[in-house]
Order: structure tokens, then C-alpha cells, then sequence
């Protein structure tokens, strides 16, 4: 496999030259964290780019046969005001493309209900819950055309609890391509926040396309700055980022860049 790298202690990217290899990088970071620890917790997303990600797990859970009951799921993040069986639930969406086939109860998964009665109070129980469990080993992400993750949009601090947020328009436009027209996707949502994303022993944040190259130049060589979501991973105790070409198309590789 050829692929460039950047390596600094804390974090490592890597350019894929296909999807393939994009998606062989995050299944490599995937198991290994669960041979480094079989109850590990895991905080999944949703989107174009994961679900690439996820069907390579499938098929890599399909050939090994390996029992991933001990390992924990978070679902990190949902619309507000959908319930977990609505057909836009991002929580289903992920029964659906990643826990059922591999065997994990879904209900098991730590989340936040999109259609609770106190929303305040079902953020922060999902943040005391994660940080019960001893805080979450890897949060797989993807970073939005304009910098966010998860629903952590651009202005997001760094210090931000999980909560309700308000959608950027750009946000609710790219999500409205995943259901058909007539779907009407909410304009607010549930999001795992910034605090406890950084707290994870291990971001892996997956990009792929060139709609995507600006926010990712932003998030690896810009300044860490609010308006960049992704730049703040950067201080989490380890971070990986996999971007195919186009993604890293704007990167300046000057001197840090291995074949
Ligand atoms: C949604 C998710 C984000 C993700 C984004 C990218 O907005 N909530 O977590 O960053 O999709 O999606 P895609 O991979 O489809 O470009």
C-alpha cells in the first residue's frame, strides 16, 4: 500500500489513493482498539464517508466471526424531535448500516434520544454516562464541507458539552441528500459535544472528496481556531486523519510528507 503520511507524536495523516485504502486505514484503526481493549467504547457518526468505513467492518466481522458483544457503541448524534424508528434517525441509520450486522443490540448503544421530553437533561445524561464508562476509546468521525463534525458546527467552543444545536444551512442542505425529496430534514439536532470528543483516547476523522480539501487544509495546517471545528481535534491525546487525494488536495506537504 503507498500512501503519504504526516506524522507528528499526537497526530498521523494519511492520504489514501482510493476508497479502498481509505477504508482499510479506519477497519486498521477499528481493530486495533478492540485488540487493545475487547470492552473498548466506540462513538460512531453517520454520513457519505463512515458508511464507506462501516462496510468494511461488515465484511471484515463477516470473515472473522469475531464476538464484539463485550464492545460498547455510542451513537453520537441525532435530530431533534425524531424518534429512534423513524426512518430519518441517524441512531437507525446506524442499527441499521453498522450495529445490527455486526451483531451489537442496538438499544445497548449509548445515545441521545431525538424525541425525549427534556432534551436538556437527555444531553447531559449522555455525557455523565460517557464519562462513567471512563470516557470513550475511539470517536470515528467525518468533517462537513464547512469544517464541522458531528453537529459541532463552525463558532462551536472547544470546551462545548453535548447539546441541542441549530443546524448550519449548508449542514441541513448536504444531509437532505441522504433521504428522498419529499423528507423534510430537521433543522436542529443532538450532538456528542466538543469536551467529551476531545477526551477520547482516539479521533479518527475520515475525508473524501474535494468538497471536502479546504475544510481539511483548515483542520490540519490552519490555526486551531473555533471557526474550524476539526482543527481542535488536534488537541486530543491522538488523532488520525484519513483523507483520499481530493480531500488533501490543498494540504502543503513541503517537508512533512512520506512516501
Ligand atoms: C453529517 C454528520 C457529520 C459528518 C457529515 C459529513 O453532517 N452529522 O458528522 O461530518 O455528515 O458527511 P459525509 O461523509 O456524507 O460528507
Amino acid at each position: 500500500m503507498s500512501l503519504r503520511q504526516m506524522r507528528s507524536p499526537t497526530i498521523q495523516v494519511i492520504v489514501a489513493r482510493t476508497d479502498e485504502e481509505l477504508c482499510a486505514w479506519g477497519l486498521h484503526c477499528f481493530v486495533e482498539t478492540l485488540q487493545q481493549r475487547p470492552d473498548a467504547v466506540i462513538s460512531l457518526t453517520t454520513g457519505r464517508t463512515t458508511a464507506g468505513l462501516y462496510r468494511t467492518v461488515r465484511e471484515w466481522h463477516a470473515r472473522g466471526q469475531t464476538n464484539l458483544s463485550p464492545a460498547r457503541f455510542v451513537s453520537s448524534e441525532e435530530y431533534v424531535g425524531i424518534g429512534a424508528d423513524d426512518p430519518i434517525s441517524l441512531f437507525g441509520w446506524l442499527r441499521h448500516e453498522v450495529l445490527d450486522p455486526l451483531g451489537v443490540s442496538g438499544y445497548s448503544a449509548i445515545r441521545m434520544s431525538g424525541n425525549a421530553a427534556d432534551l436538556g437533561n437527555e444531553w447531559r445524561r449522555f455525557d455523565a454516562t460517557i464519562e462513567q464508562m471512563g470516557g470513550v476509546d475511539l470517536v470515528i468521525q467525518s468533517i462537513g464541507a464547512n469544517g464541522h463534525f458531528g453537529f459541532n458546527e463552525p463558532g462551536v467552543t472547544r470546551d462545548a458539552p453535548s447539546r441541542v444545536v441549530t443546524l448550519a444551512p449548508s449542514t441541513v442542505r448536504s444531509n437532505a441528500a441522504y433521504w428522498p425529496p419529499d423528507i423534510q430534514v430537521p433543522t436542529r439536532g443532538l450532538t456528542m459535544g466538543v469536551d467529551a470528543t476531545l477526551r477520547a483516547r482516539h479521533i479518527l476523522l475520515l475525508a473524501a472528496g474535494a468538497t471536502k480539501a479546504e475544510a481539511i487544509a483548515r483542520a490540519v495546517q490552519g490555526p486551531i481556531d473555533e471557526d474550524a471545528p476539526c482543527s481542535l481535534l488536534r488537541l486530543a491525546p491522538r488523532l488520525t486523519i484519513i483523507a483520499d487525494e481530493a480531500a488533501a488536495a490543498r494540504l502543503d506537504g513541503a517537508g512533512n510528507w512520506h512516501t
